[in-house]
């Protein structure tokens, strides 16, 4: 057999595993009404939140996507503009292995092990890396799932070659390698194949050029010779009307163009393994709205093609390595179901952040696994006025306590506020998010708003490092 080993794999001649002893998963905030399991957003390590996932979802995803640290030796930063223009830069996560490579495959065999027992029957498992540990994962996911569940592997153009690589004489590390196992050879994926859409440029005249008009169709077609079809497709095609009758007497195929939303032509076709399209552009060509300011954030459009491939509505997906929450935050627009894990507080507060503006999301909670909750060292005041049938909470001050806050010096305290909820009939237990007040682009945050409230209401204040203050408002 051929094996990858590293230093630690081995103790007494028996492969070392991950633990599956379970601990408590905590909840510290539910969002969204409605009924059934809200879906999760966990604080704490992967291993230790993976284990705990098990009692209650083993082999209950259909699809898990991973983004790890690469094995860079990097360390990546959370960047904030805040409202009174200063921007809020703080450490996200370090990429640095101290035991070098032995210490970042067992990090990665640990989590691959636990992931494989989270998988569904006929789930389907994505890896994200690049050129610095592709190789070693190749084999240690052969490994753990078996050659014959590899799927693909795909390479994603990260980026655009420009810059100083491009500018030499080495080629461009612009593509990042993705690979795909299924949990049980030869399922099929849940989802629908992905397609590619190009838009097709226009000619002088203003038509998609190099297509001709079907008039039967009423839509343009471009063509490719038939190939290897049999006499029989192209009968079958040509009852379709999808055969092409040149001048020369050659026949050819058509493949008929879409007009899309904006009144543009576009060409949809099958893909490959190579992802390089308009779709799943790289994350510096997204519009600005998408970036989270988070390094190594992944674009809304390579998750969407993910998801959509491997899963349907309503299947469970799985993000251990949830960065600023791209994975949970396609997957609840997608109306696929999840769980996002991180142990970074950077990573919790950006995917919360992302998840609370986000239009009506389906029941969702906050959650710890681990070490228990940190120190508040943030106080809130606020005020509640009776307004008819309704109420009026509004905040009146928010504060830091001590100096090393690592909030930047503000003209007015609200410019340190990112959001807050508010739980209008709160019972005593998890605080429930009922309302969201959100900043609209371009505008200061409202610090006041009116509802309908039933006994006890409760507000809690996040400010842009995702620290809270609750408060209390009694009748
Ligand atoms: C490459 S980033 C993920 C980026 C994400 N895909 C996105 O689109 O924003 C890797 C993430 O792994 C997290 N991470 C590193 N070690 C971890 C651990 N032991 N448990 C959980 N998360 C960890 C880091 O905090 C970081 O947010």
């Amino acid at each position: 057999m051929t094996e990858l080993v590293w230093r630690g794999k081995y103790l007494d001649g028996r492969r070392v595993e991950p633990s599956r002893e379970p601990s408590p998963i905590t909840p510290r905030e539910r969002h969204g009404e409605g009924p059934g399991e809200p879906d999760l957003l966990i604080e704490g390590d992967r291993c230790v939140a993976l284990a705990s996932l098990l009692p209650t979802h083993a082999a209950g995803f259909q699809a898990v996507y991973i983004d790890p640290p690469f094995d860079t030796g990097g360390r990546f930063e959370a960047t904030r503009r805040l409202d009174d223009g200063a921007t809020l830069r703080r450490h996200a996560y370090r990429d640095t292995w101290g035991a070098g490579l032995d210490a970042y495959l067992a990090f990665m065999s640990d989590t691959l092990v636990l992931l494989r027992d989270l998988l569904a029957p006929d789930g389907a498992l994505f890896v994200h890396c690049d050129w610095r540990a592709n190789a070693y994962l190749r084999v240690l996911l052969d490994e753990l799932f078996g050659a014959s569940c590899f799927r693909n592997e795909i390479a994603w153009r990260r980026a655009p070659n420009l810059g100083r690589q491009a500018a030499s004489r080495q080629l461009g590390r612009t593509l990042d390698t993705i690979f795909v196992y299924s949990k049980t050879a030869g399922a099929a994926f849940r989802g629908e194949a992905p397609r590619r859409s190009d838009a097709v440029a226009l000619d002088a005249r203003g038509q998609p050029a190099g297509a001709k008009w079907d008039e039967a169709r009423g839509a343009f077609f471009t063509t490719a010779p038939r190939g290897d079809y049999t006499d029989a497709s192209i009968a079958r095609l040509r009852e379709e009307g999808r055969v092409h009758d040149a001048a020369s007497g050659r026949v050819a195929i058509k493949y008929f163009l879409r007009r899309g939303d904006d009144g543009r032509w576009y060409k949809d076709q099958p893909i490959d393994a190579l992802w390089d399209d308009a779709e799943v552009r790289p994350l510096r060509h997204c519009p600005k709205r998408e970036d989270m300011g988070y390094d190594t954030q992944k674009p809304e459009g390579l998750l969407a093609r993910i998801l959509r491939w491997a899963t349907r509505p309503g299947d469970r997906v799985l993000d251990c390595f949830s960065g600023s929450g791209t994975t949970a935050a396609v997957a609840a627009q997608l109306d696929r179901r999840w769980v996002a894990v991180d142990v970074g507080e950077a990573a919790i507060a950006t995917t919360r952040r992302r998840l609370v503006s986000l239009p009506a999301p389906r029941p969702w909670m906050l959650a710890t696994v681990g070490p228990g909750a940190r120190p508040v060292t943030r106080r809130a005041r606020a005020t509640r006025t009776p307004a008819g049938d309704e109420v009026t909470v509004t905040l009146t001050d928010f504060e830091v306590a001590g100096e090393a806050s690592g909030l930047p010096p503000v003209a007015h305290w609200s410019s340190w506020i990112d959001y807050w909820l508010i739980d209008a009939a709160h019972d005593g237990g998890v605080f429930h998010a009922r309302r969201r007040v959100v900043r609209a682009a371009k505008e200061a945050l409202p610090l006041a708003a009116t509802f309908a409230a039933r006994g006890r209401v409760v507000v809690r204040v996040v400010d842009v490092l995702g620290e809270e203050a609750t408060v209390e408002l009694s009748e």
